[in-house]
C-alpha cells in the first residue's frame, strides 16, 4: 500500500503537536523527520531529544532521514529516541552494512538514501542489505525545491532492480512532491512518499493528506 508521508520539516514548529494531530487525523500512519548538521547539508535542524519528544506526542511511525556525516555515531541515539526508520546517506557511510546493521540491531527498519546525482547502479549489490530505500528528487537541505525530472527515471531503474532481485523492499521518495505530480510519482513505483511544504503549506493539513492518499490510490490501481 502507497503510504504518504508528512514531513515536519515545513510544518510550523511553534504549533508541531497540532500540526502531527491533523496529518494523523488525515490518515496517515508516518510522519517523515529530517536531520540535518550543517555539513552533510547546508542546513541544521533536530537531533534525539526533539525526536523523543515527538515520540511522546503521536503514536504515528517516524521515518528519521539522517542528512549527516558519520551517522554511525548516532543512528542508536535517533532509535533509542523513538524512531521506527533510520535513513542514512549512501554518500556519507564508509561501512554501509555495519551501519545499516547496527540501526536493525537496534530494532528499527535500516534504510539507505541516495543523492539525486548518485545513480542507482550504485545499490547493484548493497540492495540486499537494505530494508527500502529512499531516493531524494530534490538536493537534500530544504523543503519547497522542484522535484528533479529524472529522479522518476532512477525510481523505475530501481524498481527493475528490485523485482530481478526479488525483494519486496519499498522505495521511497522525498522532494518536490505535490498534488500535481502525485500521480506520476505512484506510477514510477514508488511506496513511500514524503511531502512536505505541499502538506503543510496548504490550507488545511489534514484535507491535504486525505486528498493525497485518494490520488495515491487512484494511481496505485492504474499501476497494479
Ligand atoms: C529535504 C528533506 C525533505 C523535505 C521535503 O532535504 O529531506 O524531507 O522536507 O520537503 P518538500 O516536500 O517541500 O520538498
Ligand atoms: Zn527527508
Amino acid at each position: 500500500m502507497v503510504e504518504i508521508i508528512p514531513s515536519i520539516l515545513s510544518a510550523d514548529f511553534a504549533r508541531l503537536a497540532e500540526e502531527i494531530a491533523a496529518v494523523e487525523r488525515g490518515g496517515a500512519s508516518m510522519l517523515h523527520l529530517d536531520v540535518m548538521d550543517g555539513h552533510f547539508v547546508p542546513n541544521l535542524t533536530m537531533g534525539p531529544p526533539v525526536v523523543e519528544s515527538i515520540r511522546r506526542a503521536t503514536r504515528l511511525r517516524l521515518d528519521v532521514h539522517l542528512m549527516i556525516e558519520n551517522p554511525e555515531r548516532y543512528v542508536e541515539a535517533f532509535v533509542g529516541a523513538g524512531a521506527d526508520a533510520v535513513s542514512i546517506h549512501y554518500e556519507a557511510c564508509r561501512h554501509l552494512e555495519t551501519t545499516l546493521d547496527k540501526i536493525r540491531k537496534a530494532g528499527a527498519l535500516a534504510g539507505v538514501v541516495l543523492n539525486p546525482s548518485t545513480p542507482v547502479a550504485a545499490l547493484e549489490d548493497a540492495i540486499v542489505m537494505a530494508d527500502y530505500v529512499l531516493l531524494m528528487s530534490v538536493n537534500p537541505g530544504f523543503g519547497g525545491q522542484k522535484l528533479i525530472p529524472y529522479a522518476l527515471e532512477k525510481v523505475r531503474k530501481l524498481d527493475t532492480l528490485r523485482k530481478e532481485k526479488h525483494l519486496a523492499l519499498p522505495i521511497e521518495i522525498d522532494g518536490g512532491v505535490n498534488r500535481e505530480n502525485l500521480a506520476e510519482v505512484v506510477r514510477a513505483g514508488c511506496d513511500w512518499i514524503v511531502t512536505g511544504s505541499a502538506v503543510f503549506h496548504s490550507p488545511s493539513a489534514e484535507v491535504a493528506v486525505r486528498e493525497f492518499r485518494e490520488i495515491a490510490a487512484g494511481a496505485t490501481a492504474v499501476r497494479c
